[in-house]
């Protein structure tokens, strides 16, 4: 029979360095998965009310790393994690580095590297979900890197909650994932922005072009999912929409910005690639066709 001390035995003790939103929640799923949790920040004060639930608070990296066995990093960037990391010369036998700051996948195997060469068993991680999201079933992490230290902190892991994987053996997979969808979101943001302030020069109100743009973000899981299958298989048909089209519908927009004084450079950047896929032959063919237009520019 397990009983309650023999649970507690095996949770390991976390270490959490970077107490931004992130780095708190992060802490919290820790403790109230109960762990033992000891937090550090470059600046002190920002724990909140993370000691009042357990969680020791020190201003020493050398102290913090020393209290943990699963040292999670959570830190504005991968420069900062290495300077961090440079101020505790542990013994990192016994110890993990889970490093969830987001980056770009060539430093995730820097970092790597970086550590190996400090004897450290490094597992490079990156959250796809929001703050409110960690600790419930709809946190999404990704991990890569050397499997047997995935295996090591697995268990640990799962008080982040959802759906936590791991993608890879190259330390870069997960931050490759990471930009990947960033990239969806970074240009969606500029779509929306953009057609807001478009739709304002032209008179109408945020709220009423909201009503039909909402409509346009329902088509995008269908239409990701069919451009996979179709990325997949190396086939672009037609049969919906094509790049010629898309190339006259694009014209429109970058007109009517220009016309109002709207900076249009992320269009006219999109509208050379459409170009060059007409130029290549491919105007008859499927918006997916743009990938491989793209990935052989590249
Ligand atoms: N917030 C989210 O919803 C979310 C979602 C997914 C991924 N992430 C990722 O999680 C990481 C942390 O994000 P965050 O939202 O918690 O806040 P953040 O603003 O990205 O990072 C703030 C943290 O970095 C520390 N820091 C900055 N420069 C430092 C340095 N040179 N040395 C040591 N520490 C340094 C800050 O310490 P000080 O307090 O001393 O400035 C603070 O703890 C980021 O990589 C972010 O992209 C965040």
């Amino acid at each position: 029979m397990i009983t309650l001390s023999d649970e507690n035995a095996r949770l390991l003790p976390v270490t959490v360095l970077g107490l931004g939103p992130m780095g708190r929640a992060l802490a919290s799923a820790f403790l109230k998965a109960r762990h033992p949790v000891t937090v550090w920040n470059r600046t002190p004060g920002k724990a909140g009310d993370l000691p009042d639930r357990g969680a020791v608070v020190t201003d020493s990296v050398q102290d913090a790393v020393r209290a943990g066995q699963v040292i999670i990093a959570c830190l504005i960037d991968y420069e900062a994690v290495r300077a961090t990391i440079e101020q505790s010369p542990e013994d990192w036998k016994s110890r993990q580095l889970v490093n969830l700051t987001s980056g770009e996948p060539a430093q995730a195997r820097q970092m790597s590297r970086w550590a190996s060469a400090r004897g450290i068993g490094y597992l490079d991680g990156a959250i796809l979900t929001p703050t409110p999201a960690i600790g419930t079933p709809s946190a999404t992490v990704l991990y890569s890197g050397a499997r047997g230290v995935y295996e090591a902190v697995q268990e640990t892991m799962a008080a982040l909650g959802g759906t936590a994987m791991h993608v890879g053996d190259d330390p870069g997979q997960a931050s490759a994932y990471e930009v990947a969808l960033l990239d969806i979101f970074a240009t969606s943001v500029n779509g929306i922005v953009h057609a807001f302030a478009l739709a304002s020069a032209e008179g109408i109100e945020p709220e009423r072009l909201a009503t039909f743009a909402t409509g346009i973000g329902g088509l995008l899981p269908e239409m990701i999912t069919r451009f996979a299958q179709q990325i997949q298989a190396g086939q672009y048909p037609g049969d919906r929409s094509t790049i010629a089209s898309a190339a006259s519908g694009i014209t429109h927009i970058i007109n009517t910005a220009t016309a109002h004084g709207i900076d249009a450079g992320m269009l006219t950047a999109a509208k050379s690639i459409i170009d060059r896929a007409v130029a290549d032959g491919y105007g008859p063919e499927g918006l997916a066709r743009l990938a491989a237009v793209l990935h052989k520019s590249g």
